[in-house]
């Protein structure tokens, strides 16, 4: 398979076609951002951490036979994924109470949820990916009531895996966010990146942030974070 001309460049990530129109490749690129890209820093390693991490969950989570656009790995920091139009929809589930779920409703940060939830978000960067529900994202015509319900399925059993997965080294699977897309065939599937750019990740102990808040709340160096999540996941 050849590498061809560049299709998207994003804040963390580059698109390219490839030779075959089914494949696209993936390059992490080492840069984070925060603030929906207003604050921008070169942060040397990421590019080839996140690459790993997305590589090896993607892998454990087709083991529990849930698929994903995810094909393979192809260099520390490229990996090849199957072409799909992305649902323009931000899937976040959370565990634990953090962030915007904390501040918009006054629940302390690290409180438990009774059950895990699923929030929906336009991806719509000049928006700035405002909160949505299921009647926003039909009237939207951003998918239909089947496809909303096999998302919120697909989520809820990433999180049964994911959330073992994390526990199993330690790790609390705080909260994530998830991209979809849509194949050829009109099947739904699990796409994007799941990383700690992606994830918010706490040590089970010391509740010592794994993931971007280092970056976004300036506690910190973040590879050395990244590295410690890659070399748990990798025990
Ligand atoms: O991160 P922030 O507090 O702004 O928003 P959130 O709604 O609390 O984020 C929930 C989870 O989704 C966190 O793990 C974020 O890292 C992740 N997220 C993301 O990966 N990309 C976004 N555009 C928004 C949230």
């Amino acid at each position: 398979m050849k590498k061809a001309g560049l299709l998207y460049e994003g804040k963390a990530k580059k698109l390219f076609k490839t030779d075959d129109e089914d494949v696209l490749w993936v390059e992490y690129l080492d840069q984070a951002t925060a603030l929906n890209g207003l604050r921008k820093d070169i942060v040397v390693g990421k590019g080839a951490l996140n690459n790993q991490i997305t590589s090896l969950l993607f892998q454990k989570l087709k083991d529990e036979g849930i698929e994903s656009h995810f094909i393979e790995k192809l260099s520390e920091t490229e990996q090849s994924v199957k072409s799909v139009k992305i649902v323009p929809l931000e899937v976040v589930v959370r565990n634990i109470a953090a962030g915007s779920f904390s501040k918009r409703l006054s629940v302390e940060e690290g409180t438990e949820l009774a059950f895990p939830i699923v929030e929906f978000y336009y991806k719509e960067d000049q928006l700035d990916d405002p909160f949505i529900n299921e009647d926003h994202i039909k009237v939207l015509g951003l998918a239909d009531d089947t496809d909303i319900a096999e998302i919120k399925k697909l989520a809820l059993r990433v999180n049964q895996v994911l959330s073992k997965l994390f526990d199993d080294v330690g790790i609390q699977l705080v909260d994530y966010k998830l991209e979809f897309g849509r194949t050829k065939e009109g099947k739904i599937l699990l796409a994007d990146e799941i990383s700690p750019d992606t994830c918010r990740l706490w040590d089970k102990e010391t509740k010592a942030h794994l993931d971007k808040d280092v970056y976004r709340r300036d506690l910190g160096e973040l590879v050395p974070v990244y590295q410690e999540v890659l070399t748990r996941l990798k025990k």
